[in-house]
């Protein structure tokens, strides 16, 4: 009895002086503390506030590290994170352009700036893109104007983006380069230019220009919004720029390394042929059943072409013909799909073409026979509402594709007829921009895209902005673009 009582003392003892301990200790601290906040905030901010550093940025840390001076870009990578993510339905995209030089932009159009100035005062004249084919990728331009217009806007009503001048105070970083045009009007040698292309040119221009920014140094370009809508667009410098999110047509000519549908956007090309307005075309009036125009390549693509022309060409209501949309080819695609109650979009060289979004302005249901293609915002849409997808290993069956077709009927087909009109408008490039159309779908795609940008930011972040990093330390951990 007397040594277990003796025992359970001891561990009476060893109890209380534990708790005498924890309370000292519990003392201790918040003396500590009391200390230390009464010495300044800027030392407070380092540990306590550090999870809330993304979104309550009060600028303490920024004058203290340039007093460092040894890591300049520290200080602007403190982003100013507004509330966009938590509140996506009425917050705004808010996007910094850079203001590169008109030879980037609207000088490729013809435009000429007087003086000093960068853009075109789009209140009294709007610079026009080259007509054609060029327009078909021409969502640099649009995206653009809509970016600009945004300053002089009365209300915001039926807008996603505006234009900040402040980068800290940015969603996304945009980078006015008008690639497509650049590659369609300037890709030539000119007599003069011995080696170099003003388009290649232009390219190795702005990754020099880029990798200067402080807004490209403090995120690797990971919020930076590129286009490169022509497949052959930027192809000199999609390989430096690939941390960027590029908004593309397809993903035909990149490394996945390069270009993916996690990181970038797929944008729809601008039709090329005449809305069908006040369609009241039906099932029976519109004669032709299956209508396909385009041309034959030679690469991947041209072979499924071939083989469905062999197999479709005594079809009596198909129409099945080669040909590139020129000129007066526009017009009579024009009247050929809007007057077909289907229309073909085999692959060619690229898995995507214009002549999908022929067929939507059209409201000729499109069907789409290429494995690889990627659609236009097809996280909100589902275009299987409005489309029909054929796998090209059963379009290659005798007799498949055509008696899959016939076997659509009247109802089913008026169902997607109804649906393709209300679509239409999300694929409608113009401006002023409205409504849902194609440039506010796409800056819809990028928004929804911040919270994953921001995720790799804050990644890339956790070395970089950790207090020993903020005291000048070098580490062979960080990403090259910080050391
Ligand atoms: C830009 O925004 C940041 C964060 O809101 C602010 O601290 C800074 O002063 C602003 N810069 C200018 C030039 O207004
Ligand atoms: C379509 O209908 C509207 C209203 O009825 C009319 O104003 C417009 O001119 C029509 N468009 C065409 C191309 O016929």
């Amino acid at each position: 009895m007397v040594e277990r009582n003796a025992h359970s003392m001891g561990i009476f003892g060893r109890k209380s002086l534990f708790c005498l301990f924890s309370i000292t200790s519990v003392l201790f601290m918040l003396s500590w503390s009391y200390v230390l906040r009464s010495a300044g905030r800027p030392h407070l901010n380092i540990v306590p506030n550090s999870k809330l550093l993304a979104l309550a940025d009060d600028g303490n840390s920024r004058s203290r590290t340039h007093r460092d001076g040894d890591i300049p870009t520290l200080s602007k990578s403190r982003k100013k994170f507004n509330l966009f993510k938590c509140n996506p339905s009425n917050q705004l995209l808010k996007v910094f352009m850079y203001d590169l030089p008109p030879q980037f932009h609207f000088e490729l159009l013809g435009w000429k700036a007087e003086g000093k100035t960068v853009w075109p005062d789009i209140r009294s004249t709007v610079p026009q893109y080259p007509g054609g084919l060029n327009l078909q990728h021409s969502i640099e331009y649009w995206l653009t104007l809509d970016l600009l217009s945004s300053e002089f806007a009365d209300n915001l009503n039926g807008r996603t983006a505006i234009r900040v001048r402040n980068s800290s105070e940015a969603d996304v970083i945009f980078v006015p380069f008008f690639s497509s045009i650049s590659y369609n009007r300037f890709s030539r040698l000119k007599p003069h230019q011995k080696r170099r292309s003003m388009n290649t040119l232009l390219q190795e221009k702005l990754v020099a220009f880029l990798t200067a920014q402080e807004e490209w140094k403090r995120s690797g370009g990971k919020d930076h919004i590129i286009m490169a809508h022509h497949p052959n667009s930027l192809l000199d410098a999609r390989v430096k720029l690939w941390p960027a999110m590029y908004i593309l047509s397809d993903f035909g000519r990149y490394p996945p390394s390069v270009a993916n549908v996690e990181k970038d956007i797929i944008a729809p090309y601008k039709h090329v042929i005449r809305n069908y307005d006040n369609d009241t075309s039906d099932f029976v009036t519109r004669p032709i059943l299956l209508y396909f125009q385009g041309a034959i390549y030679r690469k991947y693509g041209g072979f499924i072409r071939q083989e469905l022309f062999y197999m479709l060409k005594d079809e009596k209501d198909v129409h099945f013909s080669f040909g590139s949309v020129q000129k007066d080819g526009i017009k009579q695609a024009t009247e050929g799909m809007h007057s077909s109650k289907f229309c073909l979009n085999i692959a060619g060289d690229t898995p995507s073409s214009n002549r999908l979004f022929d067929a939507i302005a059209s409201h000729c249901v499109p069907v789409i026979i290429s494995d690889e293609i990627e659609l236009p915002y097809e996280d909100v849409l589902d275009y299987s509402g409005f489309c029909i997808f054929v796998p090209t290993s059963e379009a290659l069956k005798e007799k498949f594709l055509i008696n899959l077709i016939r076997s659509i009927d009247k109802e089913e087909w008026t169902r997607m007829w109804t649906r393709l009109k209300e679509v239409e408008n999300l694929f409608e490039y113009r401006h002023p921009s409205k409504d849902n159309d194609a440039v506010q779908m796409i800056w819809q795609a990028i928004a929804r895209k911040v919270p994953a940008v921001n995720l790799k930011l804050h990644k890339s972040w956790r070395f970089y902005r950790t207090p020993w990093r903020e005291r000048g330390l070098k580490s062979a951990l960080l990403p090259k673009i910080f050391q």
